[in-house]
């Protein structure tokens, strides 16, 4: 049986088919897939690994032929119609806790990095003007006493908050249900209005699109530190421009983006950010997880098993 995988994976995944007897074949380059290639994949294939980053909507999964599986090298799945993939008999699986510490970890390097201006004093020393010590040179904000909003609470956002709490914090956090955690549950108003840190961790869906535009930014304490290693599209780029233009959010750190790959003009220029290529489950222990995990799928789907993480339809 035969395998499309839309861009090289760690080989662990790849042997690990191949060793099973599947043919597969990888689509080598960079850049963005087009629906052509989608379509090549999901028609001529029996099963597929896909990554975040490839639109499989309804128009594209219209051309299946024989593909079974569409494994997603990622926790999340908002880029492809689920609901029509499960109605065509098609499974989507993802790649859930193997990466959750990595994503984790990714958030909190961000919210020390961009509260501590540490790419912005990199720079400065680089540059050759670090002249002496100091008393007023890049002020940062340390998490010493403040209040950590954590926006969802499922896997990521645990560890998150659980690396906040060995440093002399305090977490809050929202959710649309009450979590098994020690950490009050707020409403989305209160998160808003008491933390001096935000770090989103909820997944991009429908009611989630936009959930921080210039009225929520407008609800933050002066100064909010924003975080953002979920989904580009819970924020409206735009506004989050504004508030850090007006001083309301005081630094960012973002891995994701509302148009990615684009990355809006203003935020390259500003001092106050830190901006990452969405490298969040980047490490190689996590990486390689997840593609024993996305080839394991596709052997269980395709010998007729039930697949180890399969997404459901809500
Ligand atoms: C995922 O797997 O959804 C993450 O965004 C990867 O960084």
């Amino acid at each position: 049986m035969k395998v499309f995988i839309t861009k090289r994976i760690p080989d662990t995944g790849i042997q690990f088919l191949r060793n099973k007897g599947y043919e597969v074949v990888i689509r080598d380059r960079g850049g963005l897939i087009s629906a052509e290639e989608i379509v090549h994949g999901i028609r001529d294939f029996d099963g597929m690994i896909s990554m975040l980053s490839d639109p499989i909507g309804a128009d594209v999964l219209a051309e299946v032929k024989k593909c079974r599986i569409i494994a997603n090298y990622a926790v999340g799945t908002n880029n492809i119609d689920i609901k029509t993939a499960k109605k065509l008999g098609i499974t989507v699986t993802n790649t859930p806790d193997v990466l959750t510490e990595a994503t984790a970890e990714l958030a909190m390097t961000l919210l020390l990095t961009a509260s501590r201006r540490v790419v912005a004093g990199d720079r400065f020393a680089r540059e050759g003007n670090f002249q002496g010590w100091e008393p007023l040179l890049f002020l940062g904000k340390g998490l010493d006493g403040k209040t950590v909003g954590v926006v969802g609470m499922g896997r990521i956002g645990r560890v998150f908050a659980r690396m906040v709490s060995g440093f002399k914090a305090h977490v809050i956090y929202h959710s649309r249900t009450k979590q098994d955690v020690s950490y009050p549950l707020v409403d989305f108003d209160t998160l808003l209005k008491e933390s001096d840190f935000i770090s989103l961790h909820l997944p991009l869906a429908l009611e989630s699109r936009h959930m921080f535009t210039e009225h929520q930014f407008n609800k933050m304490k002066n100064g909010v530190v924003f975080i953002n290693t979920a989904r580009g599209p819970i924020v409206r780029e735009k506004d989050l421009v504004a508030a850090l233009n007006s001083g309301k959010i005081s630094f960012a750190g973002l891995d994701v983006y509302e148009f990615e790959p684009e990355i809006t003009e203003e935020l390259k220029k500003m001092d106050n950010v830190v901006l990452l290529p969405h490298i969040g489950s980047a490490t190689e222990k996590a990486r390689n997880h997840m593609a024993i995990l996305a080839a394991r799928n596709i052997d269980a789907v395709l010998k007729g098993e039930a697949p180890l993480t399969a997404v459901q339809v809500e």
